[in-house]
This record gives C-alpha cells, structure tokens and sequence, in this order.
C-alpha cells in the first residue's frame, strides 16, 4: 500500500447537496442559523490557522502544551498502532503525538476539508516515510466507515470542536464514536473550559478581525457554490457569551434590512435590520458535564489533564 492514501467516503455531489439542503433549512427558520463545517473551504481552512496564531486565540496554544507534557503518558496508556482523527485539519498539534505514539502504524485523519487532507498529509509522509496515512475525506456526523487498521485504537478528537456541536448533534455523536471503539480503544477529547466571559469573547472577537474574516467567510462560500449574493460587508461580526448554555455563538448581524437571492434553491432571504443569523455555537464545558456525558454512552475516564492556567482539558476515555 502507498504511504499517503486518500479515500472519499462520500459521492461527489454530496457536498453539493448537503449545503443546499443545510442553507434552504437554516435560512428559512427563525432564527437563521447555519452549521459551522460549512466555514472550512481552502480560504477557511487558512483562516483558522491564522486564528490559532492570535494572541486572543488560546485554545490551541493551551491544547499544544498539554500534548507536549502528556504524551508520552498517551503513549503508554494506550498503545496505540492506529491514530484515528477527526477534523483533523492540518494536524499540526497531532505531530506530538506521532512523536511520542511509538508503536504506531496507521494514521487516520478524518475532515470535510480535502485541501487540509492533502496539504496535513503530504508533509506528514515527508516527515514519516514509514507510517501508512490513509486520510478520509468524510462528515464525522454522518457515521464514520474507517479503515480496517490494526488495534489498538486511538480515536483523537482535538482542539475543542466537539463544542462546535449543539448538545443533541454532540449525543449522536458520542453514541456514534462509542461504537466505533473496541474493547482496549481510547478516546482522546479535547474541550476548552468555561472561564471568565472577557477572555472568552475576546478569542472569537480578535482585534485584528481575523475571527471577523472566518465567520463572513461561509456567506462567501455560499456566494461560490450556490451562486447567492450575500454582501458580507452588510453583516457584523458577533461574538456571544450564553451563559446559560455555556457556549460562545457566532453570528453575523444584518447592517440594514436587505434581501439576499440564492437563484439556485429559488429562494430570496429577507433580512432585517439587525437581524442576526448564527453560524456557529463553541460549547466551553466542565469536567463534570462532559465525564457525564460519555458515560452515558459507556466509555469511562481514565485522565483528565488541563494547561498550567486551567483554560482547556485534554482527556482520555476508555470502553
Ligand atoms: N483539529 C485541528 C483543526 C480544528 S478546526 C486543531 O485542533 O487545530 C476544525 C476542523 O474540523 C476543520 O479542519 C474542519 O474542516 C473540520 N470539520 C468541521 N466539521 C466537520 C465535520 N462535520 N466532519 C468532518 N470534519 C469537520
Ligand atoms: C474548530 N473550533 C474548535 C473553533 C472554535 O474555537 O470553536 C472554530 C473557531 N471559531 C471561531 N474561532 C475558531
């Protein structure tokens, strides 16, 4: 087998179909909502490696210095031969984890964004001419068909995009991983915490409107596969704090009333003035709540590690 193998677990025109179906439902309820994996084409995925360079933007430092301090201990703990990851993007924090796994054989990046895939595995198998990577281009909310690999398995799941989904997606979604685990596989989460609402807004609200770019990035998107002509200059970034349901939502706010036409589904979106649609909610969590949450599904902690300043939390599961 080729080191670098890329399989797309999706028909073509899936994609295609999913936006058009995801963009008609969100856009013709009130409120206008939008789901979040639709921000990651080629300038998306760029986008948000520029975040996770922003002095505001923390998660992915804090995540960075718990794996370099963990794992070896990962290592140990699971033994893995195969690394399984989901949107894995440019699987930048992983390499640490590559380092240290050293009975690994097989590494699985799993994301939507075949730019990132091709782009994350070509300097991998540069790197690590000997590990079989076998990307997947493929939705992780959709039921995951991995690779028959060699166990043990590690299923990693970093930088806190588990909060990018809302509690019943998160709940299939955790049933959905459950069953993929055998017994002897691990689950490695990453989750950013709840913390005070300064330092949290301001990580989705960065002063040089890198954040800004992201969010006004999936109305581009729109713009190119479903020929619309939303303006993304009508719209201002937001970043808000629930504090009730523990998430930061992003949401783009409508400068003045205007109509947006999408010829491709036959629709027209009016807007009002300040009208706000959400394009993404970022769930922060606490040990208790989530350790609850995947024991609902049968998989029991086994570590919980957080950086020195307490900001975020890698943790490990086990059936
Ligand atoms: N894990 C990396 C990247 C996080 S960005 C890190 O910690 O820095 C989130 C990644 O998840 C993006 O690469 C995006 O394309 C991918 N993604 C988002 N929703 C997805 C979905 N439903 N299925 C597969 N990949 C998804
Ligand atoms: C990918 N995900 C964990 C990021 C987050 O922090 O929720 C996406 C992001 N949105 C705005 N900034 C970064």
């Amino acid at each position: 087998m080729s080191p670098f193998l890329v399989t797309r677990t999706l028909p073509e025109d899936a994609t295609d179909a999913d936006l058009r179906a995801d963009v008609l439902a969100g856009l013709t309820q009130s409120p206008k909502t939008l789901p979040p994996k639709w921000f990651y084409d080629a300038r998306g995925s760029a986008l948000f490696e520029q975040i996770t360079a922003l002095d505001e933007y923390y998660p992915t430092r804090a995540e960075r210095e718990i794996l370099l301090a963990r794992a070896d201990e990962i290592a140990a703990a699971t033994g893995a031969r195969t690394l399984i990851e989901l949107g894995s993007g440019s699987s930048d924090k992983t390499r640490h984890l590559l380092d240290a796994l050293t009975d690994l054989q097989t590494y699985v990046p799993v994301d939507v964004s075949e730019t990132a895939l091709r782009q994350a595995g070509h300097g991998l198998i540069a790197q690590r001419p000997a590990l079989q990577v076998h990307a997947l281009i493929a939705d992780f909310t959709r039921g995951l068909a991995l690779p028959d690999t060699p166990g043990p398995r590690l299923l990693a799941f970093l930088g806190g995009t588990i909060g990018n989904l809302v509690p019943a997606e998160r709940a299939a979604f955790f049933s959905s991983v459950r069953s993929l685990l055998a017994p002897g596989d691990s689950l490695l989460l990453g989750t950013d915490l709840v913390k005070d609402e300064a330092t949290l807004v301001a990580a989705y609200d960065d002063a040089a409107g890198v954040t800004a770019e992201f969010n006004k990035n999936v109305l581009s998107v729109i713009n190119r596969e479903l020929d619309a002509d939303f303006d993304p200059a009508a719209f201002d970034h937001v970043a808000h704090w629930d504090r009730e349901q523990e998430w930061i939502e992003m949401r783009l706010r409508a400068r003045t009333a205007h109509t947006v036409k999408i010829p491709s589904l036959d629709l027209a979106v009016d807007f009002a003035a300040g009208e706000e649609l959400r394009t993404e909610v970022s769930a922060k969590f606490r040990e208790e709540g989530i350790c609850a949450e995947l024991a609902a599904v049968g998989l029991e902690p086994v570590k919980w590690w957080t950086d020195e300043a307490g900001r975020f939390a890698l943790s490990l599961f086990r059936a």
